[in-house]
């Protein structure tokens, strides 16, 4: 097989996504945080499966990704592992794992990766957090990059909006994304920034940008699953496109069940021993 040729049955690793930035193949990266559904969106061919955070809201129903643990986080990864064979898969360190305690953030990240079978951790944040990521680094343990909204940070923002339109939050995220490429981050990700800003960070670093709110010129895009899936209809930023309306699908489906449960349809003859 000639280089330049796309194989999407082989096994996705951080060199690869390199590789894909290199000869501008798009990356597809989307959160999952269980067995089910990481084996139908793993089948159905993405690069990278995000167990995020995320999975404190949509998973667990708290308000901010703040509360879930490191174990809860874990047990999600190892679903999630179970059921990919091609993606690369992601785990989000969680809030408090790591923030100014480089050797806690390492003792974690260990966690994450031999429990859990992860293949690389997710952490938010730039310089203030960059003896943690280097202490995770220095074991082996492939590091993503998170800049520009981070939901863990909600309570110094405030506010969900979009960061980094002004001159020196920006000047701060590109010197940010720099450190990050330069002690060795395989990938970043950019959150809710203006477009022209992600694309000009893409452009400047050889690592792979993926974006979430960020525009069409960085190196790919995640997406929340639940989100795009029409699952959680209750959350609709502009950079959201909806894949489906899951939601309307299983409230008719169920609605169907109990009617047929209450009118003795269900099961008939043929649905019994
Ligand atoms: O936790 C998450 O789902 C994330 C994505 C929004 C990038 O971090």
């Amino acid at each position: 097989m000639s280089t330049n040729t796309v194989d999407n049955t082989r096994k996705v690793t951080t060199a690869r996504l390199t590789e894909m930035k290199q000869r501008g193949e798009k990356i597809a990266m989307l959160t999952a945080y269980d067995y089910s559904m990481a084996k139908l969106i793993d089948e159905a061919g993405m690069d990278v499966i995000l167990v995020g955070d995320s999975a404190s809201n949509v998973m667990a129903g708290n308000l901010t990704t703040l509360p879930i643990t490191l174990d809860q986080m874990i047990y999600h990864a190892k679903s999630v592992i179970k059921g990919t064979t091609r993606a690369l898969v992601v785990c989000d360190m969680p809030f408090g794992t790591y923030q100014g305690n480089p050797i806690g953030a390492l003792e974690s990240a260990i966690r994450i990766m031999k429990e859990s079978h992860a293949e690389a951790v997710k952490i938010e944040g730039g310089a203030e957090i960059r003896e943690s990521i280097e202490r995770i680094l220095c074991a082996g343990i492939p590091v993503m990059g998170h800049l520009g909204l981070t939901p863990q940070s909600i309570n110094k923002f405030g506010t969900y909006a979009v960061r980094a339109k002004g001159e020196a939050e920006a000047e701060k995220l590109i010197a940010d994304a720099h450190m990050l490429e330069e002690i060795g981050c395989f990938a970043i990700v950019l959150e809710k920034i203006p477009a022209e800003l992600a694309k000009r960070v893409a452009s400047e670093l050889t690592i792979p940008v993926i974006g979430i709110g960020a525009g069409g010129g960085v190196d790919g895009q995640v997406l929340v699953m639940h989100d795009m899936l029409g699952i959680n209809k209750g959350f609709s930023p502009k950079f959201l496109r909806r894949y489906a309306d899951l939601s309307t699908v299983i409230n008719q489906a169920v609605s169907s069940y109990i009617e047929d449960v209450k009118t003795s349809d269900f099961p008939n003859a043929s649905e019994q021993y």
